[in-house]
């Protein structure tokens, strides 16, 4: 602030008229229409007002509300006051600058931000997108979803566009269920929820379980939808760590003696970004933990269906459906854009994750969900699955053999049972940031560790993802990886680039 500006603070008159309030008040008016105070410039806290001006801090309050009444400055909560960016007088219709110091501090951050960037990435069509575990488009059943939709128009027209109930209509519902005892599950119709994709489904199932202040464990790394579901909520999420047999049940129960966990989050079969599933041993410990210490069990099943080897272990909800909350959807194996979602529960939960859905939207769009369930009905999920198993199992083949060539001496990997990601650890440590950009420079996306790790990173890692990127695309943009690996100079672990916990 302008040094003259304080000493006209400082120089109001006590016991004159009009109040002091308004005297500060018009000097910064005066300030701001002459541009001595430029828009977006912040302003002094209430307590360096008070003290600038020798008055007390509830004067000084008044004043800034003052200022904010007639337009001129703006506030927001933590991050200070600032003057407008257009004053209320010249106020121009089109300007949205204003809405950068009206708005709070932005929620997300890296993690946000690579989300971001690699949805950018993955449809510029300039880059090998190794950063979204999106479908092949080759793989979307064109003629036979067009056909569901001919059918579903012919069969269910005015249907189509009604409202339905909140939890989706009974047809989808019910083909769900029928899916999910096909995998062993006991749901039935009233067990299912739809929801607009897994996404929605994570978010609905963590704000029916976690209040602000409650601890939710997650497996780390993972999607990074999961992260932000759960921290939206307000609850501290705690990392669990994942090794080649899937999420470390001793690391939770180390952390279930010090905390009271409502929700332990995971994804047991064909984890995102490491490909493994949960043994049987270790499924049966948590079940075992979740009803010692009464936790729900978040499951996310998104890519549990795109299996290339070993066999399948089943959905941790057919072991205990009680606890485990399961969500799912078909836009891994079908086709993303029905947005066609899922949860499946018991109990009071169930009820508490439909509240939500009503609060939200009210229920997911109806023709798609006719759509699907059609679809499903017409039994074509099990070749679907087979076609896009095959296809996915000659790509992750292609980069796994890309890598072996490539990769030693630079990094090591995990090799996914089932999936669409490859997740790779560093040798050497390197500035996250520096190297995404360097990759990004030399034609290739990823997603960076930090994006899909809970906790601080303990090593360079990267995720690489193959269902809609060719075998020829893969080994071109590995080699184009190890080369802007290799010329990366070694640098500490970036700590502050991560999300706060
Ligand atoms: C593990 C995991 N869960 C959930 C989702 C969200 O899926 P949907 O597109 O159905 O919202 C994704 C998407 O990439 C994912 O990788």
């Amino acid at each position: 602030m302008p040094d003259s500006l304080a000493d006209r603070l400082g120089a109001v008159e006590r016991d004159a008229k009009p109040s002091l309030t308004r005297q500060l008040a018009d000097v910064f008016a005066a300030a701001i229409a002459s541009g001595e105070l430029e828009p977006g410039v912040k302003l002094p806290t209430t307590r360096e007002l008070a003290r600038l001006a020798s008055v007390n801090q509830l004067t000084a309050g008044r004043c800034y509300r003052l200022l904010q009444d007639q337009g001129l400055i703006v506030s927001a909560v933590g991050r200070g006051t600032f003057v407008r960016a257009a004053a209320a007088s010249a106020l121009d219709e089109a300007d949205a600058s204003w809405q950068t110091y009206a708005l709070s501090p932005p929620r997300g951050g890296y993690a946000g931000r690579m989300l971001g960037e690699s949805v950018q990435h993955a449809t510029s069509g300039q880059l090998i997108a190794m950063s979204v575990g999106y479908p092949s488009s080759e793989q979307i059943p064109l003629v036979a979803l067009e056909q569901a939709v001919r059918e579903t128009l012919e069969a269910k027209p005015l249907a189509s566009f009604e409202y339905c109930p909140i939890e989706g209509t009974d047809e989808l519902r019910g083909e769900l269920a029928a899916l999910g005892r096909t995998r062993g599950m006991s749901d039935v119709t009233d067990g299912i929820v739809i929801t607009t994709g897994a996404r929605h489904g994570l978010t609905l199932s963590a704000r029916a379980i976690l209040r602000p202040g409650d601890v939710a464990a997650c497996e780390s790394p993972t999607y990074m939808g999961m992260i932000d579901a759960l921290r939206a909520t307000g609850a501290t999420v705690l990392p669990v760590d994942v090794d080649e047999h899937g999420f470390n049940v001793d690391a939770l129960e180390r952390l279930l003696r010090s905390h009271e966990v409502r929700v332990v989050a995971l994804q047991p079969r064909g984890h995102n970004p490491t490909g493994t599933d949960l043994s049987r041993e270790r499924r049966e410990r948590l079940l075992a933990l979740a009803r010692r210490h009464g936790f729900f069990v978040l499951e996310d099943a998104v890519y549990a269906d795109l299996r290339y080897d070993g066999e399948d272990p089943g959905p941790l909800r057919a072991m205990d459906p009680a606890h485990v909350v399961y969500v799912d959807s078909l836009s891994k194996t079908v086709a993303p854009g029905l947005r066609a979602g899922w949860v499946a529960a018991s109990g009071p939960v169930l009820d508490r994750i439909i509240t939500e859905k009503r609060d939200d939207d009210a229920h997911c769009a109806t023709l798609p969900q006719l759509v699907a369930a059609r679809f499903l009905a017409d039994g074509r999920y099990p070749s679907q699955l087979a076609g896009a198993r095959q296809l996915y199992r000659a790509r992750r083949d292609a980069l796994l053999e890309a890598l072996d060539t490539e990769l030693p001496g630079l990094g090591t990997f995990v090799r996914p049972r089932a999936g669409g990601h490859v997740w790779v650890t560093l040798e050497r440590a390197c500035d996250d940031e520096q190297l995404y950009r360097a990759a990004l420079a030399a034609g290739v996306s990823y997603i960076p560790g930090p994006a899909v790790l809970v906790e601080p990173p303990r090593a360079t890692q990267l995720r690489l993802s193959f269902t809609s990127v060719t075998p020829e695309r893969l080994r071109e943009g590995v080699q184009r990886l190890a080369a802007t690996i290799r010329a990366q100079p070694h640098a500490p672990l970036q700590r502050h680039t991560l999300p706060v916990a």
